[in-house]
């Protein structure tokens, strides 16, 4: 077997979910875990956000919510945004909750329904990724609302900025806002509103409406560096993996594709079998570190597809000593954060990248 792993710590999922929880109440917990749960695993985060005290689920695929109904999970699953039309009976058949904003996939649900489908009409208040536009947002709910096969059950939007942009966030929460006026001047019962992620669930308690959907929260993750350091949410993910193999080389080798980096002194280099292949950016090559026994090391070289070299110096290192890539070792920690500092992207890319090629090991 490959000694090259993920650890998720399924204690600190509920830890951070009931910190979420305690935060937002009376609103709702949805946990969002699209995307193999950012790269935790969707199945076995599904369950112990559930048994947090998370309310509902959030995929962003037919395909993930299927995925979660074959392992058993009968929570409401909502669909982030619309798939192609074609998926409507998909949608049906696996019981989940579509978000909806365009005419064909109302059009189509209400058509297939055969019991009342519960769907969340989208509002796009400023991200202006999907949604529907204000104007036509009175004419979808009338629609719904006309449907026999459908059940309004909730409306929603977006932020596009709400770790970063107060003044646009509040903006957005106004033009929300004025939408659900019209909406129920117009006589529309919305009995389930929700808008915010985890920064605007953090930052912005108006914001908040009857459920906030997390994402990056629920893994331990701050949506930003300044936003949720106080609330003890605890990292999920460590990505772990074992010495290989080791040489000793004399001063100057270059070791790796590309012979980038001499070796500034004689001593050895660790080979850890892990790579570009396993979510390990090969931008990383440069200025990336792991920790062994404890201490940071840099790398030696290139990241390659399968491979890291590590200059490990004249220390006492030995082949099958563990090496930690991100996470705890010792005192010394490495986040997610500072691999997406060093090659210029955020936390969410660095854990969702981290790849199916790696064995999930859950605790407890
Ligand atoms: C529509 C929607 N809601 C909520 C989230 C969760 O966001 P976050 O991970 O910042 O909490 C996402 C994630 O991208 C999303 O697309």
């Amino acid at each position: 077997m490959r000694p090259t792993w993920v650890d998720i710590d399924l204690d600190a999922v509920a830890h951070n979910i009931s910190a979420l929880t305690n935060l937002v109440a009376p609103a709702e917990v949805c946990a969002v875990v699209k995307a193999d749960a950012y790269g935790h695993g969707d199945v076995p985060v599904a369950e112990a956000a559930i048994n947090a005290g998370a309310s509902r689920l959030a995929v962003a695929l037919v395909s993930e919510g299927a995925r979660l109904r074959e392992a058993g999970i009968d929570a409401p699953i909502l669909l982030l945004s619309e798939p192609p039309v074609e998926s409507a009976p998909a949608i049906l058949q696996w019981g989940l909750t579509p978000a909806v904003y365009t005419r064909p996939m109302i059009e189509a649900l209400a058509a297939l329904a055969t019991s009342p489908v519960s769907v969340h009409l989208k509002i796009d208040t400023g991200m202006h990724r999907v949604g529907a536009s204000s104007a036509d947002a009175l004419g979808f709910a009338d629609l719904i609302s006309e449907s026999p096969g459908l059940d309004l059950a909730a409306v929603w939007t977006h932020f596009a900025v709400a770790e970063e942009d107060a003044g646009f966030t509040r903006t957005q929460i106004e033009r929300f806002d004025e939408m659900l006026h019209a909406l129920r001047s117009d006589g529309i019962r919305v009995p389930l509103v929700h808008a915010a992620n985890t920064a605007g669930a953090i930052l912005f308690p108006e914001a908040r409406y009857d459920m906030v959907r997390v994402g990056i929260g629920t893994y331990g993750l701050q949506p930003a560096p300044s936003v949720g350091g106080d609330l003890g949410l605890r990292p999920a993910m460590s990505v772990v993996s074992k010495v290989a193999h080791i040489r000793r080389h004399p001063a100057g080798t270059r070791p790796s594709y590309g012979r980038r980096r001499p070796l500034p002194s004689n001593g050895r280099v660790a080979s850890v079998p892990i790579g570009y292949a396993d979510g390990m950016p090969r931008l990383l090559s440069s200025a990336g570190e792991v920790l062994i026994r404890g201490r940071r090391y840099p790398l030696a070289g290139t990241v390659t597809m399968d491979y890291i070299v590590v200059d490990i110096g004249n220390d006492e290192i030995e082949v099958g000593d563990e090496v930690v890539l991100i996470g705890r070792q010792g005192d010394e920690h490495i986040r997610a954060e500072e691999w997406a500092d060093l090659i210029g992207t955020i936390n969410y890319e660095i854990v969702c990248q981290i790849g199916p090629r790696m064995p999930r090991r859950y605790r407890p």
